[in-house]
């Protein structure tokens, strides 16, 4: 037989692994289109005015095998010893089914923030039970679905005290038990708000002279406290109280609720998320029901839908930073909800009885340790504590340390004199036997005699997770079904294409996750030694320096833990640049109409006044606008915030005109990198005028979007506002911390750099150009049938589109909701729905999609638009049709039938798999319900009938 060859890599799939369409189908594409070839569609669309003018080239793209050998090489630079530093992080175990089930798991991971409640009523669970944990432990009556750390948590707890206290008073108390890096995220967001943070002892605190106080519970070296007097002296001056707690510790002690606190807030991250070397973990915050509505962040909550049942959404979604725009408070969009999904899951696998079984064997290993040290001679101290112990050592201390470190251990260097160590879930014998050496005492672990230091005042009298969902059975059987049953209710990427308008709701591959369970990366403690951690700097080193080669910047700091905190540290920087030239009064900011809500909440938090500045007629920013309001405060301008390619999904021509005229009038540019899947490779922000963007690494760089976060946020700058990014308590800067840990959430950092490694220059901008193809061909196949609301040069757009569905309100009284809950029937995520343009639908569907799932897209785009002409044209019934009565679910098919169309047409449009179908669990959600009667925690079982009624 002859040998034939072939040129097939079977371990290099190099660029075909990210870009969805086979080349003959992409030639079957650039055919639809008109054009010969993939260079003249990019020549029509991208304007050659912002073109970059060297290719990217990060050298040979590596090959699946090649980067996980590669990453195994850089993992192992990584020294994992066992960190008892403490100061909010811990260690803990991830029980392998949650593992396995969630973080692992593609249906979890690769889900979209719950803003479609029919499709998305598995997380909304998780995330209810979230709640309900967070609620329960601390003892107040809501709780949101997380915030991004505990650091920025205190942060919003702040500012949510401010608007929600009586009292006028300007100054904020902060308990100097706080974790450092706490008291510094507050100080920073504090400061341009002008707000006085006093630090103090608690019994210092003047209760008059503050609009709120927060306490940290145990504090940063063990103390324990009931703060119920304080709160006390705070409420009689009208003012909040605040309390950070652990939630281990909460299932031993007196709950922040009990004390009278009004807001508690923390980090689950010991409810078995990895430490990851600072992130990514959900923090949480809690409040009493009279402040539900200033709550920032989001609520789930309990609705009903259209035949009754019960069904969980998103609460008060209009009170989002979206409408709130500049009046915003906050500007938290993505938080953590797979972190949160992951400890919630903890919280049903242990129980309460497990949790507090946790909790008590950390107590009891802790108090062996102290007793330990104390027979020994060393001074312990406090005298009652739950995990945390100080010893002072005086001038032992450093070669306690080091040889802690020689003993495998790492414990927290505290002053000159003392050590801190906590003890977590992870402690064995060996552990204290090893940190009893570490100081000189050699000894086994072997004194079991009952001992609890825990002050007797303080124990916890109420009962917790006492909904049945935290008594389930725990056979892991019943667990792997019950996290099964709930990711099956869910439609996410591991389903369908989920074409939402500036999420890039891109593949994330398998080999790039691999590594983001590997102990080298999960296992470090943030505050770990240098020297422990080189495999991280060198990842870090390198992204950053592809990073910049991408986006013309000269340097990046990750500690933005989601884009909306990108776009918040780089207005920092901008604001301490200012400041530097000596022209601190800059605080005006000019953001167009169509900018993402974030946008002008990060103006606000940083103390800008946001002007907004008018669209023209096809979508662009209106430059004239733009010029007068830039020249009209050209003594106050900070700077402005465009997004680019415009969130209408055009390459605008004119980016760089106001780039420089923002640069006349003394501003600086902040081009939001939300879009950047549209240009890496072909254009980078910095060569067209941008001073600082932040780049959406969960979006362009393959983090999963995880059901509404993780993320990261990190920022590029120009050289002249290098010295102003953020700095750390930890490792040093001149500027304050945006987040609790130096690097963010670094341990999402390998999908990124994997994503770049194993696609080089060439794969990356392959990527964006078959974006702009594939959303190109979406926009050529709806041509007739839906209007694209605004195009660029040669009529193409970006990598993105709006369709125009507003004018099917009157032809056919057909809503872009109705649309939306349709596509659902299909087996689709919908498009972006009502934003930037309220009434449409903005379509993303990213480079990753293959032609037949973009056709299927269409094809079920064009069916629904039969159905509104069948409306229109008089042969369906206005509110009785497919679009009207959508989604269908499989209790609809079953029940009696008694609609002017058929079951086929209701339940499989076209779009819609046979044997695959996907069933949405409920009907269309009823919003109004849900936020007239709010629910946010579990529901009593037999509650659900009743509120239908
Ligand atoms: C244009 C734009 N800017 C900023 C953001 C905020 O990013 P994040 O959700 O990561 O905070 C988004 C999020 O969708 C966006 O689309």
């Amino acid at each position: 037989m002859p040998f034939t060859p072939t040129d097939y890599l079977p371990y290099d799939f190099a660029n075909r692994r990210h870009i969805g369409p086979s080349p003959s189908e992409m030639e079957g594409m650039l055919k639809v289109l008109g054009v010969a070839d993939l260079n003249q569609l990019i020549d029509e669309t991208v304007p050659k005015s912002i073109r970059q003018d060297k290719p990217l080239d990060f050298g040979k793209p590596k090959s699946e095998r090649e980067l996980l050998h590669h990453m195994r090489r850089t993992a192992s630079r990584n020294k994992v010893l066992t960190s008892l530093i403490g100061q909010g992080y811990h260690g803990t175990v991830t029980p392998p089914a949650i593992q396995r089930n969630i973080l692992e798991n593609p249906a979890w991971y690769t889900a979209y923030t719950p803003y479609q409640p029919e499709i998305s009523q598995g997380r909304l669970e998780a995330l209810l039970n979230f709640q309900t944990m967070v609620s329960d432990l601390t003892g107040l009556e809501i709780a949101n679905a997380s915030l991004l750390d505990e650091a920025t948590a205190a942060a919003e707890a702040m500012t949510m005290a401010q608007r929600v206290a009586k009292s006028k008073a300007r100054a904020f108390f902060v308990d100097e038990n706080c974790h450092p890096q706490n008291i510094a995220v507050m100080r920073t967001r504090a400061a341009p708000l002008d707000i006085e943070v006093i630090v103090g002892a608690p019994e210092e605190m003047q209760a008059d002279k503050v609009f709120g106080a927060i306490f940290q519970y145990p504090g940063t070296h063990g103390h324990l406290r009931d703060f119920s007097n304080e709160i006390a002296a705070l409420h009689e001056h009208k003012a909040i109280g605040i309390v950070i707690a652990d939630p281990l510790a909460l299932t031993l002690l007196k709950e922040p609720g009990a004390m009278g606190a009004d807001i508690a807030v923390g980090s689950t991250q010991r409810f078995g998320v990895p430490v990851g070397y600072g992130g990514p973990h959900a923090a949480y915050i809690a409040t009493r029901d009279a402040y539900k509505r200033a709550l920032p962040g989001r609520i789930v909550g309990v609705s009903v839908d259209s035949h009754g049942n019960r069904a969980y959404r998103l609460s008060l979604q209009t009170r989002e930073q979206h409408i709130r725009r500049e009046k915003a408070t906050s500007n938290v969009c993505t938080a953590q909800a797979l972190l949160a999904v992951m400890a919630s899951m903890y919280a049903v696998f242990h129980g309460p009885k497990g949790l507090k079984a946790i909790a008590q064997r950390i107590h009891r290993k802790t108090v062996r340790l102290a007793r330990g040290l104390e027979a020994a001679g060393f001074h312990v101290e406090p005298g009652d504590f739950f995990d945390t112990i100080t010893v002072d050592v005086g001038l032992l201390q450093r070669g306690v340390l080091q040889s802690a470190v020689r003993e495998g251990v790492n414990l927290r260097r505290v002053g000159d004199t003392r050590i801190g160590i906590t003890l977590d879930e992870r402690t064995r014998r060996a552990t204290v036997e090893a940190v009893w050496r570490a100081f000189g005492i050699v000894m086994e672990d072997r004194d079991f005699s009952p001992e609890y230091r825990l002050p007797e005042a303080l124990a916890r009298q109420s009962d917790y997770l006492t909904h049945p969902i935290f008594h389930m059975n725990r056979a892991e059987t019943e667990m792997m079904r019950y996290m099964r049953r709930l990711a099956d209710r869910d439609l996410a990427l591991d389903r369908a294409m989920i074409p939402l308008g500036s999420c890039t709701m891109k593949l994330n591959s398998a080999a790039e996750m691999m590594p983001v369970s590997w102990r080298e990366f999960s296992l470090l403690h943030p505050f770990a030694p240098a020297d422990q951690a080189e495999g991280y700097r060198e990842m870090i080193d390198d992204l950053n320096a592809k990073l910049c080669e991408i986006t013309g910047y000269a340097a990046i700091s990750m500690q933005p833990n989601s884009g909306a905190q990108g776009e918040y540290a780089g207005l920092l920087t901008i604001s301490a640049w200012h400041r530097a030239q000596g022209e601190g009064h800059r605080r005006v900011c000019l953001i167009p109409m169509s900018a993402h809500g974030t946008n002008p909440a990060s103006a606000h938090m940083v103390g800008w006044d946001v002007v907004v500045v008018k669209s023209a007629e096809n979508g662009d920013i209106d430059v004239e606008d733009f010029r007068a309001k830039a020249e009209k405060h050209s003594d106050t301008l900070a700077g402005c915030m465009i997004t680019y390619p415009s969130t209408h999904g055009v390459f605008e021509e004119t980016v760089r005109e106001v780039c420089e005229i923002t640069h006349r009038h003394g501003g600086q540019v902040y081009i939001d990198g939300a879009n950047l899947n549209a240009m890496v490779g072909l254009s980078r922000p910095g060569d067209l005028g941008g001073d600082v963007s932040h780049l959406n690494l969960h979006k362009t760089f393959c983090i999963p979007h995880g059901g509404g976060g993780p993320g990261m946020g990190p920022i590029g700058v120009k050289a002249h506002l290098v010295p102003h990014l953020p700095g750390h308590p930890e490792t040093g800067g001149t500027e304050g911390p945006v987040s609790a840990a130096p690097y963010g959430s670094p341990s999402l950092l390998p999908i990124s750099w994997a994503y770049c490694l194993m696609m080089g220059g060439a794969g990356l901008t392959q990527a964006t150009r078959v974006a702009i193809l594939n959303a190109n061909y979406i926009a050529k196949r709806l041509e007739g049938a839906y209007d694209v609301l605004y195009k660029g040069r040669n009529n193409r757009v970006a990598h993105e589109c709006i369709l125009d569905v507003r004018p099917f309100a009157d032809s056919a009284g057909v809503t872009v909701d109705d649309i939306a809950k349709r596509l659902m029937d299909c087996g689709f995520h919908a498009p972006t729905m009502s934003w930037p343009v309220a009434g449409t639908l903005m379509v993303e569907p990213t480079e990753s999609e293959t032609r037949a799932e973009l056709d299927r897209f269409c094809d079920a785009m064009l069916a629904i638009r039969e159905e509104i002409r069948d409306i229109e044209e008089g042969r369906m019934d206005r509110d009785n049709n497919p679009l009207k009565n959508a989604p269908h679910t499989m209790e609809d098919l079953v029940r009696d039938w008694d609609r002017p169309y058929t079951r086929e047409q209701g339940c499989f449009p076209p779009g819609a798999f046979r044997v695959d179908k996907y069933w949405p669990p409920v009907n269309r959600v009823d919003n109004a319900y849900g936020d007239r009667h709010l629910v946010c925690t579990c529901p009593p079982l037999g509650d659900y009938a009743e509120a239908a009624e």
